[in-house]
Protein backbone atom coordinates (compact mmCIF):
# COMPACT_ATOMS: atom_id res chain seq x y z
CA UNK A 1 0.00 0.00 0.00
CA UNK A 2 1.27 3.44 -0.82
CA UNK A 3 1.02 6.22 1.58
CA UNK A 4 -1.07 9.06 -0.33
CA UNK A 5 -1.55 10.99 2.87
CA UNK A 6 1.72 12.10 3.26
CA UNK A 7 1.08 10.96 6.96
CA UNK A 8 3.85 8.11 7.05
CA UNK A 9 1.00 6.01 7.83
CA UNK A 10 -0.54 2.64 5.89
CA UNK A 11 -3.67 1.26 5.58
CA UNK A 12 -3.35 -2.13 5.60
CA UNK A 13 -6.92 -2.99 7.35
CA UNK A 14 -8.09 -3.25 3.54
CA UNK A 15 -7.70 -6.84 2.29
CA UNK A 16 -6.76 -6.70 -1.52
CA UNK A 17 -8.29 -9.24 -3.79
CA UNK A 18 -5.82 -11.68 -5.63
CA UNK A 19 -6.45 -12.81 -9.05
CA UNK A 20 -4.80 -16.37 -8.52
CA UNK A 21 -2.83 -18.42 -6.08
CA UNK A 22 0.25 -17.02 -4.80
CA UNK A 23 1.04 -19.79 -2.45
CA UNK A 24 1.07 -18.09 0.83
CA UNK A 25 -2.19 -20.18 2.08
CA UNK A 26 0.26 -22.97 2.31
CA UNK A 27 2.37 -21.18 5.34
CA UNK A 28 0.56 -22.81 8.31
CA UNK A 29 1.27 -26.34 6.56
CA UNK A 30 5.09 -25.10 6.43
CA UNK A 31 5.03 -24.40 9.76
CA UNK A 32 3.28 -27.42 10.70
CA UNK A 33 5.23 -29.47 9.21
CA UNK A 34 8.51 -27.66 10.74
CA UNK A 35 6.48 -28.63 14.06
CA UNK A 36 5.91 -32.39 13.60
CA UNK A 37 9.59 -32.61 12.68
CA UNK A 38 10.93 -30.93 15.45
CA UNK A 39 8.21 -32.60 18.14
CA UNK A 40 7.03 -30.97 20.93
CA UNK A 41 8.08 -30.94 24.75
CA UNK A 42 6.18 -30.44 27.57
CA UNK A 43 6.89 -30.53 31.32
CA UNK A 44 3.91 -30.86 33.80
CA UNK A 45 4.28 -31.58 37.58
CA UNK A 46 2.07 -32.70 39.78
CA UNK A 47 1.95 -31.69 43.50
CA UNK A 48 -0.15 -33.12 46.45
CA UNK A 49 0.47 -35.27 49.51
CA UNK A 50 1.17 -39.00 49.05
CA UNK A 51 -1.12 -41.24 47.91
CA UNK A 52 -3.67 -39.37 46.37
CA UNK A 53 -3.34 -40.90 43.49
CA UNK A 54 -0.73 -38.48 41.18
CA UNK A 55 1.06 -41.24 39.64
CA UNK A 56 -2.19 -43.02 38.52
CA UNK A 57 -3.53 -40.39 37.32
CA UNK A 58 -1.14 -39.19 35.10
CA UNK A 59 -0.58 -43.27 33.81
CA UNK A 60 -4.00 -42.70 33.41
CA UNK A 61 -3.73 -39.63 31.31
CA UNK A 62 -0.77 -40.84 28.80
CA UNK A 63 -2.30 -44.32 28.71
CA UNK A 64 1.30 -45.37 29.36
CA UNK A 65 3.35 -46.34 32.54
CA UNK A 66 5.15 -42.85 32.65
CA UNK A 67 6.21 -43.53 36.36
CA UNK A 68 7.88 -47.12 35.12
CA UNK A 69 8.28 -49.94 37.36
CA UNK A 70 10.70 -48.89 39.81
CA UNK A 71 7.96 -46.43 41.09
CA UNK A 72 7.55 -47.31 44.99
CA UNK A 73 4.01 -46.42 45.52
CA UNK A 74 2.76 -44.33 48.19
CA UNK A 75 3.79 -46.50 51.04
CA UNK A 76 7.14 -47.60 50.05
CA UNK A 77 8.29 -44.16 49.81
CA UNK A 78 11.34 -43.31 52.26
CA UNK A 79 12.17 -40.03 54.07
CA UNK A 80 9.45 -37.42 54.57
CA UNK A 81 11.42 -34.75 53.11
CA UNK A 82 10.39 -32.87 49.91
CA UNK A 83 12.58 -34.06 46.61
CA UNK A 84 12.15 -33.12 43.02
CA UNK A 85 11.91 -36.54 40.92
CA UNK A 86 12.05 -36.05 36.96
CA UNK A 87 10.50 -38.76 34.79
CA UNK A 88 11.36 -37.96 30.88
CA UNK A 89 9.48 -40.16 28.07
CA UNK A 90 9.06 -40.12 24.42
CA UNK A 91 5.37 -40.45 22.94
CA UNK A 92 4.15 -40.82 19.78
CA UNK A 93 0.47 -39.99 18.64
CA UNK A 94 0.02 -40.10 14.25
CA UNK A 95 3.40 -39.41 13.97
CA UNK A 96 3.44 -36.44 16.13
CA UNK A 97 6.26 -36.74 18.89
CA UNK A 98 5.80 -35.46 22.43
CA UNK A 99 8.46 -35.22 25.17
CA UNK A 100 7.10 -35.70 28.16
CA UNK A 101 8.57 -34.62 31.35
CA UNK A 102 6.75 -35.37 34.47
CA UNK A 103 7.65 -33.75 37.21
CA UNK A 104 6.88 -35.57 40.81
CA UNK A 105 7.40 -34.19 44.67
CA UNK A 106 7.41 -36.94 47.00
CA UNK A 107 7.27 -35.94 50.40
CA UNK A 108 5.07 -33.09 50.14
CA UNK A 109 3.00 -32.42 53.26
CA UNK A 110 4.11 -35.75 54.53
CA UNK A 111 6.27 -34.50 57.66
CA UNK A 112 4.85 -32.99 60.69
CA UNK A 113 5.68 -29.74 60.13
CA UNK A 114 5.31 -28.93 56.41
CA UNK A 115 5.73 -24.99 56.63
CA UNK A 116 8.78 -24.94 53.74
CA UNK A 117 7.81 -27.78 51.72
CA UNK A 118 6.73 -25.46 48.47
CA UNK A 119 10.39 -24.22 48.85
CA UNK A 120 12.17 -26.83 47.14
CA UNK A 121 9.54 -26.89 44.52
CA UNK A 122 10.05 -22.95 43.76
CA UNK A 123 13.85 -23.51 43.85
CA UNK A 124 13.37 -26.56 41.06
CA UNK A 125 10.85 -24.47 38.86
CA UNK A 126 12.88 -21.33 39.05
CA UNK A 127 16.47 -23.05 38.60
CA UNK A 128 14.67 -24.66 35.18
CA UNK A 129 13.50 -20.72 34.35
CA UNK A 130 17.47 -19.89 35.23
CA UNK A 131 19.02 -22.36 32.77
CA UNK A 132 16.50 -21.15 29.87
CA UNK A 133 17.91 -17.68 30.48
CA UNK A 134 21.51 -18.89 31.16
CA UNK A 135 21.19 -20.61 27.62
CA UNK A 136 19.70 -17.61 25.85
CA UNK A 137 22.35 -15.28 27.06
CA UNK A 138 24.98 -17.37 25.38
CA UNK A 139 26.75 -16.17 22.90
CA UNK A 140 24.91 -18.75 20.32
CA UNK A 141 21.50 -18.50 21.60
CA UNK A 142 20.25 -22.07 20.38
CA UNK A 143 17.99 -23.27 23.59
CA UNK A 144 18.59 -27.22 22.99
CA UNK A 145 15.40 -27.75 25.07
CA UNK A 146 12.57 -26.61 26.96
CA UNK A 147 12.85 -27.72 30.73
CA UNK A 148 10.73 -25.37 31.87
CA UNK A 149 7.34 -26.33 33.80
CA UNK A 150 4.59 -25.80 31.85
CA UNK A 151 1.79 -26.75 33.93
CA UNK A 152 1.25 -27.90 38.03
CA UNK A 153 -1.48 -30.04 38.66
CA UNK A 154 -1.99 -29.62 42.68
CA UNK A 155 -3.93 -31.94 44.02
CA UNK A 156 -6.46 -31.36 46.96
CA UNK A 157 -7.74 -33.72 48.93
CA UNK A 158 -11.20 -34.98 48.56
CA UNK A 159 -13.75 -35.67 51.29
CA UNK A 160 -12.07 -32.47 53.31
CA UNK A 161 -14.17 -29.53 54.35
CA UNK A 162 -11.85 -26.97 52.09
CA UNK A 163 -8.24 -26.32 51.38
CA UNK A 164 -6.01 -26.72 54.09
CA UNK A 165 -3.25 -23.95 55.20
CA UNK A 166 -0.79 -25.64 52.96
CA UNK A 167 -2.48 -25.93 50.24
CA UNK A 168 -3.16 -21.62 50.63
CA UNK A 169 0.57 -21.36 50.88
CA UNK A 170 1.60 -22.95 48.27
CA UNK A 171 -1.09 -21.70 45.96
CA UNK A 172 -0.09 -17.98 47.08
CA UNK A 173 3.78 -18.61 46.99
CA UNK A 174 3.87 -20.18 43.00
CA UNK A 175 1.13 -18.90 41.83
CA UNK A 176 2.68 -15.68 39.70
CA UNK A 177 5.49 -18.54 38.69
CA UNK A 178 4.15 -21.67 37.41
CA UNK A 179 0.23 -21.97 36.15
CA UNK A 180 -1.84 -23.71 38.63
CA UNK A 181 -4.61 -26.17 37.95
CA UNK A 182 -6.48 -27.68 41.17
CA UNK A 183 -7.15 -31.22 41.12
CA UNK A 184 -9.84 -32.67 43.32
CA UNK A 185 -8.55 -36.29 43.67
CA UNK A 186 -9.85 -39.61 44.46
CA UNK A 187 -13.52 -38.06 43.60
CA UNK A 188 -15.21 -41.41 43.17
CA UNK A 189 -14.70 -40.96 47.06
CA UNK A 190 -17.31 -38.19 47.34
CA UNK A 191 -21.34 -38.16 45.88
CA UNK A 192 -21.79 -35.67 42.86
CA UNK A 193 -23.32 -33.30 46.06
CA UNK A 194 -20.46 -33.03 47.99
CA UNK A 195 -18.31 -32.67 44.92
CA UNK A 196 -20.56 -29.87 43.72
CA UNK A 197 -20.23 -28.41 47.59
CA UNK A 198 -16.69 -28.91 47.77
CA UNK A 199 -16.06 -27.16 44.48
CA UNK A 200 -17.54 -24.35 45.18
CA UNK A 201 -16.07 -23.82 48.18
CA UNK A 202 -12.30 -24.26 46.96
CA UNK A 203 -13.42 -21.01 43.96
CA UNK A 204 -14.68 -19.07 47.37
CA UNK A 205 -11.18 -19.45 48.93
CA UNK A 206 -9.25 -19.76 45.89
CA UNK A 207 -10.63 -15.82 45.22
CA UNK A 208 -10.61 -15.21 49.30
CA UNK A 209 -6.92 -15.45 49.26
CA UNK A 210 -5.98 -13.88 45.56
CA UNK A 211 -4.94 -16.66 44.63
CA UNK A 212 -4.73 -16.69 40.38
CA UNK A 213 -4.94 -20.33 39.00
CA UNK A 214 -4.69 -20.79 35.26
CA UNK A 215 -6.99 -18.26 33.22
CA UNK A 216 -8.39 -20.15 30.22
CA UNK A 217 -7.91 -17.41 27.10
CA UNK A 218 -10.98 -16.22 25.35
CA UNK A 219 -12.04 -17.28 22.10
CA UNK A 220 -13.23 -15.37 19.20
CA UNK A 221 -15.33 -18.31 18.06
CA UNK A 222 -18.79 -18.70 19.70
CA UNK A 223 -18.43 -22.60 19.65
CA UNK A 224 -15.29 -22.29 21.24
CA UNK A 225 -16.48 -19.80 23.70
CA UNK A 226 -19.23 -22.18 24.61
CA UNK A 227 -17.26 -25.16 25.08
CA UNK A 228 -14.78 -22.64 26.88
CA UNK A 229 -17.64 -22.06 29.49
CA UNK A 230 -18.14 -25.54 29.83
CA UNK A 231 -14.49 -26.36 30.98
CA UNK A 232 -14.30 -23.48 33.16
CA UNK A 233 -17.40 -24.83 34.89
CA UNK A 234 -16.01 -27.83 35.81
CA UNK A 235 -13.11 -26.26 37.48
CA UNK A 236 -11.44 -27.43 40.02
CA UNK A 237 -11.16 -30.85 37.86
CA UNK A 238 -12.67 -33.77 40.49
CA UNK A 239 -11.18 -36.63 38.74
CA UNK A 240 -10.47 -40.67 38.81
CA UNK A 241 -7.83 -42.33 38.21
CA UNK A 242 -7.50 -45.99 37.27
CA UNK A 243 -5.32 -47.85 34.69
CA UNK A 244 -7.49 -51.32 35.22
CA UNK A 245 -9.69 -52.06 32.02
CA UNK A 246 -13.30 -53.31 32.01
CA UNK A 247 -15.73 -54.56 29.78
CA UNK A 248 -19.27 -52.63 29.67
CA UNK A 249 -21.36 -53.72 26.66
CA UNK A 250 -19.05 -55.15 25.18
CA UNK A 251 -16.80 -52.01 25.09
CA UNK A 252 -13.41 -51.48 27.07
CA UNK A 253 -13.67 -48.78 29.34
CA UNK A 254 -10.71 -47.49 31.89
CA UNK A 255 -12.56 -47.44 35.55
CA UNK A 256 -12.58 -48.87 39.45
CA UNK A 257 -15.15 -51.58 40.15
CA UNK A 258 -17.16 -51.84 43.15
CA UNK A 259 -19.26 -53.51 44.73
CA UNK A 260 -22.54 -51.53 43.77
CA UNK A 261 -20.90 -50.42 39.97
CA UNK A 262 -18.34 -49.30 37.64
CA UNK A 263 -17.05 -45.83 37.66
CA UNK A 264 -16.13 -44.98 34.39
CA UNK A 265 -12.71 -42.45 34.44
CA UNK A 266 -13.34 -41.35 30.90
CA UNK A 267 -17.46 -40.56 30.88
CA UNK A 268 -17.42 -37.04 31.63
CA UNK A 269 -21.20 -37.62 34.12
CA UNK A 270 -18.79 -39.79 36.24
CA UNK A 271 -15.91 -37.10 36.78
CA UNK A 272 -13.90 -34.51 34.88
CA UNK A 273 -11.26 -36.40 33.86
CA UNK A 274 -11.57 -36.11 29.90
CA UNK A 275 -12.13 -32.49 30.69
CA UNK A 276 -8.99 -32.31 32.04
CA UNK A 277 -6.89 -34.51 29.66
CA UNK A 278 -8.89 -32.42 26.77
CA UNK A 279 -7.92 -29.24 27.89
CA UNK A 280 -3.75 -30.49 29.24
CA UNK A 281 -3.19 -32.07 25.85
CA UNK A 282 -5.76 -31.24 23.19
CA UNK A 283 -7.20 -27.71 23.61
CA UNK A 284 -4.36 -25.47 25.73
CA UNK A 285 -1.03 -27.24 25.45
CA UNK A 286 -0.01 -24.47 23.29
CA UNK A 287 -1.09 -21.98 25.78
CA UNK A 288 0.04 -23.22 28.79
CA UNK A 289 3.72 -23.36 27.04
CA UNK A 290 2.79 -19.21 26.05
CA UNK A 291 2.07 -18.39 29.47
CA UNK A 292 4.57 -20.17 30.65
CA UNK A 293 6.88 -18.00 28.43
CA UNK A 294 5.21 -14.75 27.94
CA UNK A 295 4.19 -14.23 31.88
CA UNK A 296 6.16 -16.57 34.13
CA UNK A 297 9.32 -16.74 32.34
CA UNK A 298 9.27 -13.06 31.18
CA UNK A 299 8.52 -12.10 35.16
CA UNK A 300 11.55 -14.16 36.32
CA UNK A 301 13.45 -13.05 33.55
CA UNK A 302 12.27 -9.25 34.55
CA UNK A 303 13.25 -10.28 38.01
CA UNK A 304 16.78 -11.39 37.55
CA UNK A 305 17.72 -8.97 34.55
CA UNK A 306 16.59 -6.12 37.53
CA UNK A 307 18.62 -7.14 40.29
CA UNK A 308 21.38 -8.03 37.54
CA UNK A 309 21.60 -4.17 36.68
CA UNK A 310 21.11 -2.84 40.24
CA UNK A 311 23.06 -4.64 42.96
CA UNK A 312 23.27 -8.40 41.67
CA UNK A 313 21.50 -11.42 43.95
CA UNK A 314 23.76 -14.08 45.84
CA UNK A 315 25.37 -16.16 43.67
CA UNK A 316 25.13 -14.39 40.46
CA UNK A 317 28.08 -12.80 38.88
CA UNK A 318 27.80 -8.52 38.26
CA UNK A 319 26.96 -6.27 35.35
CA UNK A 320 30.81 -5.46 34.53
CA UNK A 321 30.38 -2.22 34.04
CA UNK A 322 28.66 -2.23 37.75
CA UNK A 323 31.61 -4.22 39.09
CA UNK A 324 34.15 -1.86 37.55
CA UNK A 325 31.93 0.94 38.85
CA UNK A 326 32.12 -0.98 42.47
CA UNK A 327 35.95 -1.87 42.38
CA UNK A 328 36.37 1.68 41.76
CA UNK A 329 34.52 2.64 44.83
CA UNK A 330 36.49 0.15 46.85
CA UNK A 331 39.51 1.51 45.55
CA UNK A 332 38.98 5.39 46.45
CA UNK A 333 37.70 4.13 49.64
CA UNK A 334 40.94 2.22 50.12
CA UNK A 335 42.73 5.83 49.31
CA UNK A 336 40.66 7.82 51.16
CA UNK A 337 41.43 5.72 54.20
CA UNK A 338 44.91 5.34 53.71
CA UNK A 339 45.08 8.77 52.85
CA UNK A 340 43.32 9.52 56.56
CA UNK A 341 45.81 7.28 58.20
CA UNK A 342 48.91 8.77 56.97
CA UNK A 343 47.21 12.26 58.27
CA UNK A 344 46.54 11.14 61.45
CA UNK A 345 50.39 9.70 61.31
CA UNK A 346 51.86 12.78 60.40
CA UNK A 347 50.03 14.75 62.93
CA UNK A 348 51.02 12.68 65.90
CA UNK A 349 54.85 12.92 64.62
CA UNK A 350 53.90 16.87 64.58
CA UNK A 351 52.64 16.51 68.20
CA UNK A 352 55.91 14.55 69.39
CA UNK A 353 57.65 17.24 67.71
CA UNK A 354 56.15 20.00 69.00
CA UNK A 355 56.01 18.27 72.65
CA UNK A 356 59.98 17.35 72.47
CA UNK A 357 60.66 21.24 71.05
CA UNK A 358 58.79 22.74 73.92
CA UNK A 359 60.60 20.19 76.61
CA UNK A 360 64.12 21.31 75.18
CA UNK A 361 62.85 24.82 75.68
CA UNK A 362 61.86 24.68 79.06
CA UNK A 363 65.09 22.55 80.33
CA UNK A 364 66.68 25.08 78.34
CA UNK A 365 65.16 28.07 79.96
CA UNK A 366 65.41 26.14 83.51
CA UNK A 367 69.53 26.01 82.73
CA UNK A 368 69.56 29.83 81.42
CA UNK A 369 67.55 30.72 84.92
CA UNK A 370 70.05 28.75 86.74
CA UNK A 371 73.30 29.95 84.83
CA UNK A 372 71.73 33.21 85.50
CA UNK A 373 71.31 32.88 89.22
CA UNK A 374 75.13 31.42 89.26
CA UNK A 375 76.85 34.63 87.59
CA UNK A 376 74.48 37.08 89.87
CA UNK A 377 76.07 35.59 92.89
CA UNK A 378 79.49 34.93 91.58
CA UNK A 379 79.03 39.02 90.81
CA UNK A 380 77.96 39.49 94.53
CA UNK A 381 80.27 37.58 95.43
CA UNK A 382 83.56 39.54 93.51
CA UNK A 383 82.05 42.83 94.97
CA UNK A 384 82.42 41.96 98.60
CA UNK A 385 85.96 40.85 97.84
CA UNK A 386 86.67 44.08 96.00
CA UNK A 387 84.88 45.85 98.83
CA UNK A 388 86.89 44.37 101.29
CA UNK A 389 90.08 44.73 99.04
CA UNK A 390 89.46 48.65 99.13
CA UNK A 391 88.76 48.48 102.84
CA UNK A 392 92.22 46.68 102.96
CA UNK A 393 94.15 49.04 101.38
CA UNK A 394 92.14 51.98 103.67
CA UNK A 395 93.94 50.30 106.12
CA UNK A 396 97.07 50.52 104.80
CA UNK A 397 97.72 53.51 103.56
CA UNK A 398 96.38 54.85 106.61
CA UNK A 399 98.68 52.94 108.69
CA UNK A 400 101.87 53.60 106.37
CA UNK A 401 101.28 57.51 105.69
CA UNK A 402 101.46 57.00 102.36
CA UNK A 403 98.92 56.41 99.34
CA UNK A 404 98.34 53.75 97.16
CA UNK A 405 99.15 56.47 94.17
CA UNK A 406 102.26 58.04 95.29
CA UNK A 407 103.83 54.34 95.79
CA UNK A 408 102.46 53.33 92.57
CA UNK A 409 104.27 56.77 91.33
CA UNK A 410 107.93 56.31 92.90
CA UNK A 411 108.08 52.85 91.80
CA UNK A 412 107.85 53.66 88.39
CA UNK A 413 110.34 56.33 88.98
CA UNK A 414 112.86 53.79 89.89
CA UNK A 415 112.59 51.72 87.31
CA UNK A 416 113.17 54.45 84.45
CA UNK A 417 115.96 55.48 86.64
P1 LIG B 1 2.94 -41.27 45.90
O1 LIG B 1 3.46 -42.22 44.88
O2 LIG B 1 3.24 -41.67 47.29
O3 LIG B 1 3.33 -39.85 45.63
O4 LIG B 1 1.37 -41.34 45.77
P2 LIG B 1 0.49 -40.96 44.52
O5 LIG B 1 -0.14 -39.66 44.81
O6 LIG B 1 1.27 -41.08 43.27
O7 LIG B 1 -0.66 -42.04 44.58
P3 LIG B 1 -0.83 -43.33 43.69
O8 LIG B 1 -1.16 -43.00 42.29
O9 LIG B 1 0.35 -44.23 43.91
O10 LIG B 1 -2.16 -43.92 44.34
C1 LIG B 1 -2.29 -44.20 45.72
C2 LIG B 1 -3.41 -45.18 45.92
O11 LIG B 1 -4.64 -44.55 45.58
C3 LIG B 1 -3.32 -46.44 45.06
O12 LIG B 1 -3.74 -47.54 45.82
C4 LIG B 1 -4.30 -46.16 43.93
O13 LIG B 1 -4.87 -47.35 43.41
C5 LIG B 1 -5.34 -45.31 44.62
N1 LIG B 1 -5.99 -44.41 43.69
C6 LIG B 1 -5.43 -43.71 42.70
N2 LIG B 1 -6.31 -42.95 42.09
C7 LIG B 1 -7.51 -43.17 42.69
C8 LIG B 1 -8.83 -42.69 42.48
O14 LIG B 1 -9.11 -41.86 41.61
N3 LIG B 1 -9.80 -43.15 43.32
C9 LIG B 1 -9.54 -44.03 44.31
N4 LIG B 1 -10.52 -44.43 45.06
N5 LIG B 1 -8.31 -44.51 44.53
C10 LIG B 1 -7.31 -44.09 43.73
Amino acid sequence: KTDQSGTGKVNDRKVKKLDGYVGFANLPNQVYRKAVKKGFEFTLMVVGRSGLGKSTLINTMFLADIYGKEHPGPSLRVGKTVRVETNRCMLKEKGVNLSLTVVDTPGFGDAVDNSDCWQPVLEYIESRYEEYLNAESRVNRKVQHDSRVHCCLYFLESNSHGMTPLDVEFMQRLHDKVNIIPIISKADTMTPDEVTEYKKQILKEIAQHKIKIYDFPDSDKDEDRENLKKLKARVPFAVVGSTEVHEVDGKKVRGRKYPWGLVEVENLDHCDFVALRNMLLRTHLQDLKEVTSNVHYENFRFRKLACFSADGPKGMTKNPLAQMEDEKRDHDAKLKKMETEMEQVFEMKVKEKKQKLKDSEIALQQKNEQMLKRLESEASELDERRRQLELEIRDWESSSGISLDELRRRSLERETT
